[in-house]
């Protein structure tokens, strides 16, 4: 026989419909290669588990101390990279229950599963799983947070402009740019406070759709595992996988945040701001042109953010038309979260390093300062005596045409040109010209004036804290 025809009859009536799964299924179906990650929560649900199930009756202690030993075994094993992995290991909970078996016998690990199934315990690790996460995640933002509003409180001296358009508006100060960011993340850490009582609510107990026949005792599980609630309908329990949609919304709104303020430095670092310079750590040098130093870093943290987004995108697909209870589509929350996590975990601890170590040029920041910018400021002078807005606008706006057409700084305006613009101009117009007062008159809550800022880092402090 050719070997055409042997690959013929293989293809067509062999090895593929025998009834044994197709090796490219059986790697299609398998999630273990990135679910392992989650051995040490399907541990604890396991252990939780085996004492539910003592207390209904179902293990003795011997058997249920048996279980704890096994799964500490389990757990130790995957810890120390020693776990032994084999062919048709399909997903973490298969492989842990079968490597159990194996340490304590089947007699005693065949009766783990008892009232519970893949489904209830899938979204029951994952919770926990994602549970631990979000805190190390928290500490990663919290951590970013303090280093801005240290610096901000450090660095309140330096006056920049800010831009509105990208073109120079009004002068502010460094740290009341830094905050304006931090402002947005700390929002962030609100919100991602406030999605924890919607992942705190325990699945388990649930079994398939239907709940279990043993009277378990889920408060005990709900302890056990520290969860806050206990999921009240078991068909919503095994099927509910809008905490992690939440997450993912969550890091791609975080990671947007990110990808603004990164923009901000990536052109005050430019050549022709200067403001901010990167340091060395995360920095890279070209590899034709010796002269540049990119700030990959910022580049990397705004590209970021597309990642994470169509993470979020691609699992809410993924769910649309899941029809009631589990569906093998729920196995597709695996990779976006974990990939959402572990760029979050990077991206956060990459921008706290970056703001640590920048420097900033407080006198580029100064040299950009024009006159020109003072113009509302000038209004606000005759606003001050008894002009209307409007009216102090219109004058305001001529001063700055009349110093465009003389090639001069609005400052550089004699007496006389300003008397000529309005009568209500006296000597004291000139103190006008002066950035730090220009600022300092800013001192309404939100302002940038000193003691604004002040506030706001008092503020910050408390709500990061807490
Ligand atoms: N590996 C599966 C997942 O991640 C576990 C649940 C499997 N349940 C089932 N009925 N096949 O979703």
């Amino acid at each position: 026989m050719s070997s055409e025809q042997d690959f013929t009859k293989r293809k067509l009536w062999g090895g593929r419909f025998t009834g044994s799964t197709d090796p490219l299924m059986h790697e299609f179906n398998q999630s273990l290669k990135y679910d392992k990650r989650m051995y040490a929560a399907d541990v604890k649900g396991s252990i939780a588990f085996s004492k539910a199930l003592l207390k209904a009756g179902i293990v003795n202690e011997h058997e249920q101390k048996e279980i704890e030993r096994g799964l500490k075994t389990v757990e130790g094993e995957w810890a120390e990279g020693k776990f032994a992995v084999q062919a048709d290991d399909e997903d973490i909970h298969t492989a842990n229950e079968r490597r159990l078996s194996e340490i304590i016998g089947k007699d005693i690990g065949g009766k783990l599963h008892t009232g519970r199934s893949r489904n209830d315990q899938v979204a029951t690790d994952m919770r926990i799983w994602l549970m631990e996460e979000s805190t190390q995640v928290e500490q990663y933002l919290k951590d970013l947070l303090n280093v801005m509003v240290s610096r901000a409180e450090k660095e309140v001296d330096a006056i920049m402009p800010g831009y509105t358009h990208l073109q120079r508006a009004q002068p502010v100060r460094w740290s009341h740019l830094l905050l304006s960011h931090a402002q947005s993340f700390l929002s962030d850490l609100d919100r991602l406070r406030q999605l924890q009582p919607r992942i705190s609510v325990l699945p388990l107990g649930s079994a398939a759709l239907a709940g279990n026949p043993y009277s378990l005792d889920r408060e005990l599980l709900r302890k056990e595992l520290g969860f806050k609630s206990i999921g009240e309908n078991s068909m919503h329990a095994v099927a509910d996988r809008d905490f992690i949609v939440e997450w993912l919304q969550w890091a791609s709104l975080l990671q947007i945040h990110m990808s603004r303020m990164a923009e901000d430095l990536i052109i005050y670092s430019s050549a022709e701001f200067g403001f901010v310079q990167l340091s060395d750590a995360y920095s890279t040098g070209s590899s034709i042109m010796p002269q540049k130093k990119n700030p990959d870093s910022l580049e990397l943290l705004r590209g970021k953010a597309g990642r994470t987004f169509g993470q979020m995108a691609g699992f809410m697909m993924s769910l649309k038309g899941v029809p009631s209870t589990y569906n093998k589509d729920l196995q597709e929350d695996k990779e976006p979260l974990f990939d959402a996590v572990d760029t979050i975990s990077a991206a956060l601890r990459i921008a706290e390093g970056v703001i640590a170590t920048l420097t900033i040029n407080p006198a580029k920041m100064a040299q950009a300062l024009t006159m020109d910018m003072l113009a509302t400021d000038i209004a606000d002078y005759l606003v001050r005596k008894g002009v209307p807005f409007r009216e102090t606008h219109h004058i305001s706006g001529r001063s700055v045409a009349l110093a465009e057409q003389n090639k001069i700084q609005i400052s550089d305006l004699t007496m006389e040109q300003w008397k000529d613009l309005s009568p209500h101009f006296t000597d004291d117009v000139m103190d006008v010209f002066d950035f730090e007062n220009s600022v300092e008159k800013r001192n309404a809550i939100g302002g940038p004036a000193r003691g604004m800022i002040k506030r706001q880092v008092d503020v910050a402090r408390e709500r990061i804290g807490k």
